[in-house]
């Protein structure tokens, strides 16, 4: 069944309030709802009130406090339809129904996680707890009283603040919250069990004392303190930056090993999978440790965006989510180094997003159709989302962004809002016409702009043209052009910036150029010196660039442009074609070269002590796989791509022997362990000299020590890396498997990066490793993190092991996708995703890709969740 954003029409019934009361029992929860409502002005009174139900059993059903006849109402699991109702005046419905939590294996709905209770509702999941409007434009105070055995949970959670509680009757006792701001369902959370907790507490700008709870597991506590840490860290923030406050009296987070996803956003309840809470140097890497901070600060930061402000319908999810993805990405370039922090997101982004954008699951910020809203939590929902409000930013700059966030604030406050209201506030504060930068909410597909430049020495002028095109996607074959802002500079011989005396041909406003046709040519006059363009800089649009630049003028921007980022993408443009160019020539038995201009503007980036030590990592760190992959567009060979990259890093590595030798040596670390980011920059350069230096020469030896010697978890996992990829049968490499597997025993989330590990061995005989791993008593086909570990990194993240030419990769694949589907559906319709590419796949392996995909298709039973992407990935 395919909902439509066109359809979208408001609730009936307008829902006053909320009023739960839950029995906790393992096998039989009892859950009964009282909801005050209204009909909405304007609806005929013989229109039925219709609740929102799925596998629910009705076991009871009252009109004010009275039952109702049978005659009055219809009930299965996945409807309660009630007529007869007032015509005007409130009136109060109460539902009871008894939910089974314990066999609760979707995980959305309540269910029970080593032996705690907690809920996921985003995005339809309140329906599995109670018939009810499970729609995010029904919002309404909700009161929860909590009943359960008051040995096995002392602990009764929900959203807002607490109201009392006390003993009930034997054994048993109670608690009450009340959330007095109005939210939807979606938003409602529930937690009881027994955890350790770690407290502390933060003061408001306007001096409201907030008290702060992250509950963890008894005895992990002390690993909750960076995520507590990072929780204020985010409060002042939001403060700061963009005036907002919390506004209850308590702020908790709950951290569950069982969980489909990062965390959710529940009003003043957040529930994370433990993974982003918990952190110590032995467990933890400095990825581990930024993902958290990040992740924290998104769930709160959604207090505002998505809580207080929430989506009028589905479609609108990137209202919340892209705006929160930036919000979240600004506080941590804030908090570290803002350049390296936008490569690591440039990095992520085309990796991920421009790889949807590129296949068959490709779709817009905004869909306008879908089947199953689960499959639209995505990169391009989020990623792209965030790209486009950082947009706006850049179109308004950041006074007049925030001043649009102000009156979106100011005007939205309580409401279920639109990509349009957004929008509006931004033209509203501003006076810019924003109509046709909307496109980038409504056309998917990235945007390919061609750049052709010409230097007029006698006229002085410098003339750049674009064009711009949009590729067709599912859905979507003629497209507009697109509002793309890029940002510029021309540089001058020296690397100064050359400030040119006029331009013609559209808009430029400071360093943004703003491209609206679909070609354009931009004049500059009174330059005095041919320039080399930086554009895009900062990747102020989210574009692919087609720019035939020299590698001579690459290496100039690599080494003078002031903004890191563009002397990053300058590195990376240059990388790109010898890593294309290699790929080719391994499979013609050709020798792989690697242009001296490459090698020397990389070797001088490493060795430039001026530049901090996380930017050097980022730039010596070749594009991936995958992004080469991307690049070539299409009848790729994994095993070619692999190949060519790895001769081209042994070229880099042999020609920087000893500035990596000497960078390893010297990056060793002194003192105590801190998880900041200069520390974390140290820590990455040191990896990638071991990376290359494990290229250079053909010993384990250097592996072995520093797996013997790290003293945090980013240099031990790395180390263990190096040994099980390059030297993979070698005593050292064994050993240290065990070693680690052994130390790690009683810790899942480390134990996870020793499955991860493992799942990315290059080559052929990464698939009998997995299937060897798939019988490991330490494996847990239920634990989400672990089956992502293992089954979601050998599908996404080991291009020569999983697109083997046999297609047992995708056999493999889809036989636990089959398995995983009628417990879990969501995380199958996510593992799934990492096919989105196969049809850019050489012809052998693309028609073995399409065979696993058939049987996926062709199987009985299939949840609503895969068939639809799997359908998408055969159709589009
Ligand atoms: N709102 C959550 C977040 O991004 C994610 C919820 C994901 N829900 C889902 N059904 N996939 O913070
Ligand atoms: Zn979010």
């Amino acid at each position: 069944q395919v909902i439509r954003l066109a359809d979208y029409r408001p609730a009936d019934f307008v829902l006053e309030r909320t009023d739960l009361t839950f029995e906790l029992d393992p096998r039989s929860t009892k859950v009964e709802a009282r909801l005050i409502f209204h009909r909405r002005a304007g609806v005929a009174a013989d229109v039925p009130l219709v609740l929102d139900g799925d596998e629910l059993t009705l076991s009871g059903l009252m009109l004010d406090q009275t039952d109702i006849d049978a005659g009055r109402y219809t009930a299965t699991p996945d409807r309660l339809e009630i007529r007869d109702l007032p015509e005007d005046g409130p009136f109060e419905i109460t539902v009871t129904t008894y939910i089974d939590p314990e066999s609760n294996t979707q995980l959305m709905g309540l269910y029970r996680t080593n032996g705690v209770y907690c809920t996921q509702c985003e995005a339809e999941g309140f329906r599995r707890i109670t018939y009810f409007p499970d729609r995010p434009d029904v919002l309404s105070p909700f009161t929860i009283t909590i009943i359960a055995d008051k040995e096995t949970n002392p602990l009764l959670l929900s959203n807002g603040n607490f109201l009392g509680g006390g003993n009930y009757d034997e054994g048993r006792h109670f608690a009450a919250w009340f959330d007095p701001h109005p939210k939807p369902s979606y938003l409602f959370a529930l937690v009881a069990g027994d955890l350790g907790v770690v407290e502390d507490t933060f003061t408001t700008a306007s001096g409201n004392e907030v008290a702060l709870k992250i509950y963890v597991e008894h005895g992990k506590e002390p690993r909750a303190a960076y995520a507590m840490d990072a929780l204020k860290r985010s409060m002042a923030w939001d403060e700061e930056r963009f005036g907002r406050e919390y506004d209850l009296n308590i702020f908790q987070i709950v951290a569950v090993s069982d969980f489909n996803m990062g965390a959710m956003e529940n009003k003043g309840l957040n529930v994370f999978n433990d993974k982003y809470v918990l952190a110590d140097p032995e467990t933890a890497t400095d990825a581990d440790y930024a993902n958290i901070e990040a992740i924290i600060a998104h769930e709160y930061f959604h207090n505002w965006t998505g809580n207080r402000i929430t989506c009028r319908d589905w479609f609108q999810l990137c209202l919340k989510e892209g705006l929160t993805v930036y919000r979240d990405h600004e506080f941590s370039a804030d908090q570290r180094s803002r350049a390296v922090k936008r490569i690591a997101e440039v990095r992520h982004l085309k990796a991920e997003q421009f790889a949807e954008d590129a296949g068959p699951l490709a779709h817009p910020v905004r869909p306008e159709t879908y089947r199953e809203i689960n499959n639209f939590y995505t990169t391009t929902v989020y990623e792209k989302g965030s790209e486009v409000t950082r947009m706006i930013a850049t179109l308004l700059g950041e006074d007049g962004f925030r001043k649009g966030m102000d009156l979106y604030f100011d005007r939205h406050d309580g409401d279920a809002a639109t990509v349009e209201d957004f929008v509006a506030c931004f033209e509203d504060s501003s006076g810019r016409d924003l109509s046709q930068f909307k496109l980038w909410y409504s056309q998917a597909g990235t945007p390919l702009v061609t750049v052709s430049t010409a230097y007029d020495a006698v006229s002085q002028t410098f003339t750049l043209s674009l064009e711009q095109i949009i590729p067709a996607t599912p859905g979507q074959s003629a497209k507009q052009p697109m509002h793309i802002p890029l940002k510029f500079t021309l540089l001058g011989e020296n690397g100064g910036d050359i400030p040119p005396a006029a331009v013609s041909g559209g808009e430029v406003t400071g360093d943004v150029l703003h491209l609206t046709g679909r070609s354009q040519s931009f004049t500059f006059s009174g330059v005095p010196a041919r320039p080399v363009l930086s554009l895009n800089r900062g990747f102020s649009a989210p574009i692919n660039l087609s720019f035939d630049q020299s590698p001579a003028d690459l290496a100039h921007i690599a080494r003078h442009d002031s903004d890191l980022f563009a002397r990053w993408q300058a590195l990376s443009d240059l990388g790109l074609p010898v890593l294309v160019k290699a790929a080719k020539d391994v499979p013609e038995g050709r020798p792989v070269t690697v242009d001296g201009a490459l090698v020397s503007a990389l070797i001088e980036t490493l060795a430039d002590d001026r530049l901090e030590p996380a930017f050097r990592a980022q730039a010596l760190s070749l594009a991936s796989e995958s992004d080469i992959a991307r690049e070539i567009g299409g009848n790729n060979d994994p095993d070619a791509i692999h190949a060519g990259r790895d001769a081209v890093l042994k070229t880099i590595a042999d020609k920087g022997f000893a500035t990596f030798e000497r960078l390893y040596r010297e990056l060793a670390p002194k003192g105590e362990f801190t998880p900041d980011a200069a520390s974390a920059g140290r820590r990455a350069l040191r990896n990638v000299a071991l990376t290359y230096l494990s290229h250079a020469g053909d010993s384990a030896s250097l592996a072995a020590e520093a797996f013997a010697k790290a003293d945090n978890m980013t240099e031990l996992a790395h180390a263990l890396t190096v040994l099980i990829h390059r030297f993979p049968d070698t005593d050292a490499a064994l050993n240290a498997l065990a070693a680690f597997a052994t130390r790690f025993d009683s810790n899942p989330l480390a134990l996870d990066k020793w499955f991860s590990i493992q799942a990315t061995v290059p080559g052929e005989t990464a698939l009998e490793r997995v299937e060897a791993l798939m019988k490991d008593p330490r494996f847990n086909a239920q634990n989400p993190n672990r089956v992502r570990a293992l089954i979601g990194t050998f599908a996404f993240a080991n291009p020569t092991g999983f697109n083997r030419p046999d297609g047992k990769g995708y056999a493999l694949l889809a036989d636990q996708i089959l398995a995983i589907d009628p417990k879990n559906p969501q995380l199958a319709a996510r593992l799934l995703t990492a096919m989105r590419s196969w049809r850019a796949l050489e012809p052998v392996r693309a028609e073995a890709a399409k065979t696993a995909l058939g049987r996926i298709t062709g199987a009985r039973q299939l949840s609503a969740d895969v068939a639809d992407i799997v359908e998408r990935m055969l159709k589009g």
